[in-house]
């Protein structure tokens, strides 16, 4: 008897008339909801609640109905799609990748190995090939997908260990190995140097210019101190663009430093590898094309929904090096040296879902073209967004924007700016109305935006800045931090 009840809500699982009606359901609720955010018409871009009451809610979605879930979840997550969405670096992914994503799901390809996700697999280098064109690399680069940019620039610094220290993969030693990087770089490289053990040291950083860009004219100065300090330093990394700034290293003079001194040259261009699909602000990875491996995001500027990134190799032979492993059950040894296929051979993951097809849904829909456009928007979005706080008397802008990012704060508070200006975020957020993030620069709190959506206007940016006087007018509202 209980045998066959478990069959019958197995049977249950896979009903394709309820998946039907479900995903129906789904699809007809989203693009409502769509229409509605793009039109900002939403009370709330985040609806805030305290984590507790949220935590508290989600017993009853354990037992609703499968139809009513998806929108009962709905009604508790930020939503990226409205134009007062500019916080953390998330796009509003193009609708068709969700399609995309079912069908990823549904599927379950893994891109270990080639008879697992052949589809995947030939997506996959299709799209390597054309953007390695992008970064100017040439017929001899290589790369795959990563499930983020930490993955990706971890890659990245594992094959350039393996090519600067081919024994340590075996012998786990020298552990006095380091990389150099910008003060601004992301916390993800410090934890690469970690994970690869080479402890607190294992990251140089390099002072920045008042650009918030690595100050390559102590790139010498800096890996003498190093190198007396008992490091061997094997790789240069340049940020492009930096987190809180969007601020774009010299990747020229970087990468003609790694080569004169025979160092790695890696580009975390997690956020700002897009760029280069922009052919007029394309210019601003002058360089690049002289890395020899690049992590890149597709989630943060390229429409895609997270985690959507790569990693690219300049000789895609480097990467082959990087993981120097049998598994009997999945890689036979007698095959082929460098089977492109099979990408468990090369990739830190063992089964990977069909990232491609998010990216590659995006290129058969709307067009390679729709890169260029959505990056070159965002960023004279920004530059406008500039503009409109610059002409406030009462807003400060940090630096002008190279990229998406723009920081900026209100100046017309008395007392401390940093701590005003947290305050005034820490209600912004709990009011819901937009979400702006915050950052530090120099030691004090910084409003800090990303433009990633858009539908964003320069009525919005004024609107922001409007909502922000009235939060500061009535200190009643503004929570203590
Ligand atoms: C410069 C930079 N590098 C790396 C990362 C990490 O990328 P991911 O979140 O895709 O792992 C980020 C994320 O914000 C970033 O801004």
């Amino acid at each position: 008897m209980q045998q066959e009840k478990n069959v019958n809500s197995l049977n249950e699982v896979y009903d394709a008339d309820a998946f039907r009606d479900a995903g129906h359901r789904l699809v007809d609720f989203l693009a409502d909801q769509l229409d509605s955010m793009k039109a900002g018409t939403n009370k709330q871009t985040l609806p805030w609640a305290d984590p507790s009451d949220v935590l508290s809610e989600v017993d009853g979605w354990a037992s609703s109905e499968r139809g009513d879930l998806f929108e009962q979840v709905f009604r508790r997550c930020i939503r990226l799609h409205d134009p007062r969405y500019m916080g953390h670096q998330l796009m509003p992914p193009a609708p068709v990748t969700a399609l995309a994503g079912m069908l990823t799901d549904f599927m379950n390809n893994g891109m270990g190995v080639f008879e697992m996700g052949p589809a995947g697999s030939a997506m996959e280098r299709w799209l390597i090939e054309r953007i390695a064109e992008k970064f100017g690399f040439g017929s001899d680069a290589g790369g795959f997908m990563t499930h983020g940019g930490t993955l990706a620039n971890l890659t990245g610094l594992l094959a350039a260990r393996a090519r600067q220290c081919p024994d340590a993969w075996q012998s786990g030693e020298p552990s006095n190995l380091a990389v150099m990087v910008s003060s601004q770089a992301h916390y993800c490289m410090d934890r690469a140097a970690r994970v690869m053990g080479w402890g607190e040291g294992g990251v140089i950083q390099v002072p920045c210019n008042d650009r918030f860009r690595m100050d390559v004219l102590l790139l010498e100065e800096s890996l003498a101190k190093a190198t007396a300090a008992g490091k061997k330093v094997i790789a240069v990394c340049g940020t492009a663009c930096t987190t809180s700034t969007g601020s774009i290293d010299d990747l020229r003079a970087i990468g003609q430093f790694c080569q004169r001194q025979k160092l790695w040259f890696h580009v975390d261009g997690a956020h700002g590898g897009a760029v280069a699909f922009s052919e007029k602000y394309g210019h601003l990875l002058d360089g690049i094309e002289l890395a020899d491996s690049i992590g890149m995001d597709f989630h943060k500027m390229l429409l895609a929904p997270s985690v959507t990134s790569a990693v690219l190799f300049k000789n895609g032979k480097d990467a082959y090096r990087t993981f120097a492993q049998d598994a009997d059950y999945l890689l036979r040894s007698d095959e082929n040296e460098d089977p492109w296929h099979d990408m468990a051979r090369r990739t830190f993951e063992c089964t990977k879902t069909m990232l491609s097809l998010k990216v590659f849904s995006i290129v058969a829909a709307h067009g390679w073209q729709v890169f260029d456009e959505n990056v070159t928007h965002l960023i004279e979005l920004a530059s406008s967004f500039a503009d409109i706080v610059e002409d406030s008397d009462d807003f400060e802008l940090a630096i002008r924007p190279q990229a998406n990012m723009l920081c900026f704060r209100f100046t017309d508070v008395d007392g401390d700016l940093s701590q005003a200006n947290a305050r005034i975020r820490t209600t912004l957020v709990e009011v819901g109305e937009f979400y702006i993030v915050q950052t530090s620069l120099n030691g004090e709190t910084w409003l800090r935006t990303t433009i990633t959506n858009p539908m964003s206007t320069s009525q919005h940016f004024r609107l922001l800045l409007d909502h922000i006087r009235e939060l500061a007018a009535d200190p009643t509202s503004i929570r203590q931090t």
